[in-house]
């Protein structure tokens, strides 16, 4: 098979939602569609359980999990689908932003109850930002919901996105009956009152088919029809470049409990997601079917044996193929590297893989060369942009808690920040460490790693800061200079020997902009590769 069509058969996105929407069950119902899995079940929650602060086996038990589950891969009518996973608890967000930069596309899965929650508005902001295709799914509507009109209004508003409903239910809360499918003009029923079973989609070229009427009676038909003329009169007609630009998002409804609606979302979905995408570098767009082979790495994993420090660097193929025991670049650090192992990631394990193309992910064993947003290339000297880091919520200095292991915790900490855990900022005056995390929770999984994988002890130390803002300035004007004299107590350095201010409120942020308004703060980073 050439390149191209090796392109044009993957598609790879993720699944995002608010905790207990249904990511997990709609990600194993698309697996059983795929044949990747013989039964419900098979793929395990990967969610640590709500309130689980310091139960360290959760923590472990997480992270066993999290790299069984990273990419899920399987065969649908001729393509292959890669699903990126992403965590759902929320002091794990900055792993799925990073996921995010890439997938291709994504499905935002909404609790028909719930409608549009916290973490789902978080996370679609991060999609809008680079653009990226969504698609909708409007989940668990066997049970009593919002109306379907309201759910699409909030998801317009509170989302900000500009809806298309492709599906729409028939009748709603206890009158709920099933789901007629705009893309393909069918309708599919629950054949029973418990809504557990799902009968045959019956295709329709008419919606006036009497024969309707028959199906879900008239007083149904006519609410249908009546809800079907709405939409069209209210919402623009589907348009695939809108959608593909991400202008436009598609609206499924469904139950993936029930497999109701799965099936049409998954078929709409390869026909009308994005394959493997030009990518932008600091040099130039890169182009999925060029010959030489590029990737980034956006995740790095640790090994889950503490004796063996080495880890799985995950790595998106944007471009050309990629090759077991071939040398590639790690540009940043100039370095040529081969990969005897590389692993491809299926629904249920892992292989070794000969090649792989734009749009998969490879799995390769390092012993710490990489960092997260790090660019592998055949030989040219590019880096790929847009592995953001945001300011952490959550900041403690850090300390050794063991003089004879100084050199031990250095390098855990650099590792561990390597694999994007928390972010590590050193106070420019005192040479002081702080950490910053996106949550609580990160600073009990350091403690644990330092100590179990790098026989390092540490202690952390309050800090009163809101926020990391990154300084953009001319660091020659007088205006800067004025900053920094009266900011110095609160100036540090990224990992990146990036200027940080630490603010302790945003009154702080506000004041410092008044006050020094050609210095510009911002509370996004992408991250720099090239040192
Ligand atoms: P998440 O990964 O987004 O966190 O959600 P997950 O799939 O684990 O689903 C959260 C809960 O919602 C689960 O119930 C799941 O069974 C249920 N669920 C998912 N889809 C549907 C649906 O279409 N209809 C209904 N009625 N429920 C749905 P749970 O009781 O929390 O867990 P479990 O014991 O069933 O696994």
């Amino acid at each position: 098979m050439s390149l191209e069509q090796e392109i044009s058969k993957r598609k790879t996105f993720g699944i995002i939602a608010h905790p207990d929407a249904g990511k997990t069950t709609l990600t194993e119902k698309l697996l059983l569609f795929g044949g990747a899995i013989q039964e419900a079940g098979a793929v395990k929650s990967n969610k640590i359980k709500k309130g689980a602060t310091s139960d360290f086996m959760e923590i472990e038990r997480q992270r066993g999990i999290s790299v069984a589950t990273s990419v899920l891969a399987f065969e649908y009518k001729d393509h292959k689908i890669n699903i990126l996973d992403t965590p759902g608890h929320k002091d794990f967000a900055e792993d799925t932003y990073r996921t995010l930069t890439a997938v291709d596309s994504v499905i935002v899965v909404v609790d028909v109850a719930k409608g549009v929650e916290e973490q789902t508005e978080k996370l679609v902001k991060v999609c809008q930002m680079r653009n990226i295709p969504m698609l909708v799914f409007i989940n668990k509507l066997d049970r009593e919901g919002k109306d379907a009109f309201d759910l699409l209004d909030e998801v317009e508003q509170k989302l900000g996105l500009n809806v298309v409903p492709l599906s729409l239910p028939i009748g709603m809360g206890s009158d709920f009956q099933g789901i007629y499918n705009i893309w393909e003009n069918n309708i599919q029923l629950f054949l029973e009152e418990k809504k557990q079973k799902v009968g045959d989609t019956v295709k329709f070229e008419d919606i006036n088919d009497p024969k309707i009427d028959g199906m879900i009676g008239a007083k149904a038909a006519a609410q249908l029809r009546e809800e079907l003329e709405l939409i069209e009169s209210v919402y623009p007609a589907f348009d695939r470049e809108a959608y593909i630009n991400g202008n436009q998002q598609p609206v499924f409804f469904g139950s993936a409990l029930n497999n109701f609606g799965v099936r049409e979302l998954l078929d709409a979905f390869i026909e009308i997601a994005p394959m493997p995408q030009p990518k932008e570098s600091d040099q130039r767009i890169v182009k999925p079917e060029e010959k030489n082979f590029t990737g980034f790495v956006f995740k790095i994993h640790a090994n889950m044996d503490p004796k063996h420090r080495d880890r799985l660097a995950f790595v998106k193929i944007v471009s050309g193929t990629f090759k077991r025991n071939e040398n590639y670049l790690l540009v940043r650090e100039g370095k040529k590297l081969k990969f005897s192992s590389p692993n491809a990631f299926f629904a249920d394990k892992k292989e070794v893989v000969e090649e792989s193309y734009p749009g998969d992910i490879v799995g390769l064993h390092d012993t710490g060369n990489f960092r997260i947003g790090d660019t592998l290339t055949s030989g040219e000297k590019l880096s790929f942009k847009g592995i953001p880091s945001f300011s952490p919520e959550h900041f403690r200095f850090i300390n050794n808690d063991d003089p004879l292991k100084a050199k031990q915790l250095a390098k855990g900490i650099d590792q561990l920040m390597d694999e994007g855990v928390a972010q590590l900022f050193v106070m420019e005056m005192n040479g002081r460490k702080i950490i910053g995390t996106v949550g609580a929770l990160q600073f009990e999984v350091i403690q644990y790693r330092l100590e179990h994988e790098y026989g390092a002890k540490c202690t952390y130390e309050p800090i009163s800061i809101h926020k990391a803002c990154w300084v953009e300035a001319d660091e020659k004007s007088a205006e800067f200079q004025e900053f920094a004299r009266l900011k110095q107590r609160f100036l540090a350095k990224d990992k990146y020997d990036q200027l940080v201010f630490l603010a302790d409120s945003s009154f702080t942020i506000h004041m410092t902009q008044e006050k020094f308004p050609n210095v510009k703060l911002h509370f996004i980073s992408e991250f720099r590769h090239q040192d």
